[in-house]
């Protein structure tokens, strides 16, 4: 038994290690040859300053959807519009200075508060995460010079989550958007997988996996949605925006099948309800570059991994058909954002690709054990890569000199 466990074990290491390396192919022919951009063109690097291009009109953004328990499918009730305004997260609490001080994770200080915390902190602040892995939490500047008004020792903090998602998030500055959950049949495709065998507390796991994957892929419909009104606003290629509106369908397809899957596994019809309207953001190739690095880059090149992993172990044949969907979506979207990144830099020159390094340096340094290295559980992933920066997002950086 313990021999078959660990042939399993070696096989599913050395399948994985293969996927990384073909997912770092995929992308470094993508980057170099940028097939959606008209064929094998050489990427400019470092050029002239970009013709300026008009610049969209900003609106205000929306604010961040309530994140409902499976347990609790419901919409959440109105907040206080003047505490929404200030604390525009939708995992936010805060402490007095002196209570949150034990927790701060180093010296840093801003408003009389420790700027940062570690994940510890969760009971004081009150917090609940229902989706994703707590990681810690960051000062809100606004949100504790809100409440600092009334209560001079106040320190409020956003949750930092690190997201199970399957792709591309809606971000709302920083802050993943995400529709609510509702009881529904109409988002249903795919095959049924079998749930007889499994106990109840087995059912539920798989149940808000799946929920939570199924509410991150329905909100990469908006995330696509957004970013073809952004690529237009910067007089983007028809290539990328053929793309763009190809992958928004795949994410609808996906969200359709990992719905089907949360629903099963819950027993209980589940459909998204309404999603926030998400605005497209100002800022020109510049900001296009960073956010696509960020949201496509970075979340859907790890995406890509973790399916990859997923499928690996995966028994069931409706979870496999769907993971195998999964993955040979998400590497076109990956495709997708890097040869997007590449045509900005083409188009932006250094100015681009200062921004990039810069997103790519805060980003490390913010998720360097986080985001950054996919976390999964069971020994069969001891020997597997765990390093999806490292290993495929470094590497095409470099590629586009970045
Ligand atoms: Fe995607
Ligand atoms: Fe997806």
């Amino acid at each position: 038994m313990k021999a078959t466990a660990k042939a399993k074990a070696t096989a599913t290491a050395k399948a994985t290690a293969t996927d990384t390396w073909r997912l770092r192919g995929t992308l470094r022919i993508a980057i170099t040859c940028l097939p959606l951009l008209g064929g094998c063109t050489k990427t400019k690097r470092g050029g002239e300053p970009p013709t300026p291009s008009p610049t969209p009109t900003l609106t205000a953004s929306p604010s961040a959807s309530p994140l409902p328990s499976l347990a609790a499918v419901v919409d959440a009730g109105p907040a206080d519009p003047r505490v929404a305004a200030a604390c525009r997260s939708t995992h936010w609490g805060k402490a007095p200075a002196a209570k949150v001080t034990p927790f701060a994770i180093d010296g840093e200080r801003d408003k009389g508060c420790p700027t940062h915390l570690d994940e510890k902190a969760q009971a004081l602040l009150g917090v609940t995460v229902d989706f994703g892995e707590l990681a810690g939490f960051s000062l809100d500047g606004d949100c504790t010079t809100f409440h600092q008004a009334s209560q001079p020792d106040a320190c409020a903090y956003d949750a930092e989550i690190s997201y199970p998602g399957e792709g591309r998030p809606a971000l709302d500055h920083g802050q993943s958007v995400l529709a609510p959950v509702r009881s529904g049949t109409r988002w249903r495709r795919g095959r049924t997988p079998r749930v007889e065998q499994l106990s109840p507390a087995q059912r539920a796991q798989q149940a808000n996996h799946w929920l939570a994957v199924a509410r991150a892929e329905h909100a990469s419909v908006a995330s696509f949605a957004r970013a073809s009104l952004e690529l237009m606003a910067v007089a983007a290629p028809p290539g990328l925006l053929a793309a763009c509106a190809r992958a928004m369908v795949d994410e609808v397809r996906h969200a359709e099948l990992t719905f089907a899957l949360a629903s099963a596994y819950a027993g209980q019809p589940l459909d998204p309800g309404p999603m926030p309207a998400l605005t497209p953001r100002g800022g020109g190739l510049v900001a296009v570059a960073r956010d696509t690095f960020i949201e496509g880059c970075v979340a859907e090149t790890s995406a890509v991994l973790r399916a990859q992993r997923a499928l690996a172990v995966a028994e069931d044949p409706a979870v496999r058909a769907v993971l195998t969907r999964i993955v040979r979506d998400e590497t076109r979207h990956a495709e997708l954002a890097w040869q997007t990144v590449a045509w900005c830099i083409a188009e932006g020159g250094a100015e681009v690709v200062e921004a990039v390094r810069a997103a790519a340096r805060e980003h490390e340094a913010r998720n360097g054990t986080g985001s950054s290295k996919l976390r999964f559980e069971g020994p069969e992933h001891e020997h597997a890569h765990e390093h999806p920066w490292r290993d495929v997002i470094a590497p095409s950086l470099e590629l586009l000199g970045v």
